[in-house]
């Protein structure tokens, strides 16, 4: 029986910095990059766009029964993951507010973690992966070898999705609305019924509010480097 390849969890909340820190040491490290909140962005806008009540639990879960989501990541290491919902590109469409806003609703239901997680394990089950998320080091890969718990405050966090969306040319965006929707998004994800974002016991806690992007990723590797 071969042994899998190494799988690193990190986990944490809205706007920490996960996505270019988890980007940038997958491409030093030569993993798998894992986005699965994409995963959860992608079933939100795909419920947006039928006809169903994003609450309507029965339906979502028929309509999700045999979805393809496909992630792909392109090589500038700086670009998000390709996402494919069903053969729909919506790679940009799923970072939208409105998307964001709606997403904690459909990530707390049942059939659509039950669903997601399913893939998630699958993709990871040779290893080599590095998977970000909420509930990677507690729920999708329990047994990974290294667990990284990063957080921010929320003030820093709203400014850095501030900055990020100022980028992309939303300048319609609130600093204090940020902050609000990033702590109500918090307190979704973080009092849910299924797989709540919380530090796994054997996590390293991470807080990056004094520490620029490049010393988190250094940080991450030299652990990764201590623990594989
Ligand atoms: O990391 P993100 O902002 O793209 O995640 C979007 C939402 O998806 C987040 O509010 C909670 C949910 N999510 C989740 O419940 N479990 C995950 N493993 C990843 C994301």
């Amino acid at each position: 029986l071969q042994k899998r390849q190494p799988i690193v969890a990190i986990d944490g909340p809205a706007g920490a910095g996960k996505s270019t820190v988890t980007r940038r040491v997958a491409h030093e490290l030569g993993l798998l990059y894992l986005d699965t909140g994409a995963m959860y962005r992608a079933v939100t806008w795909l419920v947006m766009n039928s006809d169903l009540a994003l609450d309507d639990e029965g339906a979502i879960a028929l309509l999700i029964k045999d979805v393809e989501i496909q992630l792909t990541s392109p090589n500038a290491v700086d670009l998000p993951t390709v996402v494919h919902i069903d053969d729909k590109e919506v790679t940009t469409a799923i970072r939208t507010p409105e998307v964001t806003a709606n997403v904690s609703a459909i990530a707390a239901q049942a059939a659509v973690r039950g669903k997601l997680v399913q893939m998630q394990q699958q993709w990871g089950e040779k290893g080599g992966i590095i998977a970000e998320g909420r509930d990677i080091g507690t729920n999708v890969f329990p047994n990974a070898e290294l667990k990284v718990f990063m957080t921010a405050s929320v003030e820093e966090r709203a400014r850095r999705r501030w900055q990020d969306l100022q980028n992309q040319g939303r300048d319609d965006i609130d600093l204090q609305q940020l902050a609000q929707d990033i702590q109500r998004r918090d307190e979704l994800d973080s009092n849910r019924a299924i797989a709540p974002l919380k530090k796994a016991d054997d996590a390293i806690e991470l807080i990056t509010d004094d520490l620029t992007i490049d010393e988190v990723i250094a940080k991450i590797i030299e652990l990764y480097q201590q623990t594989i």
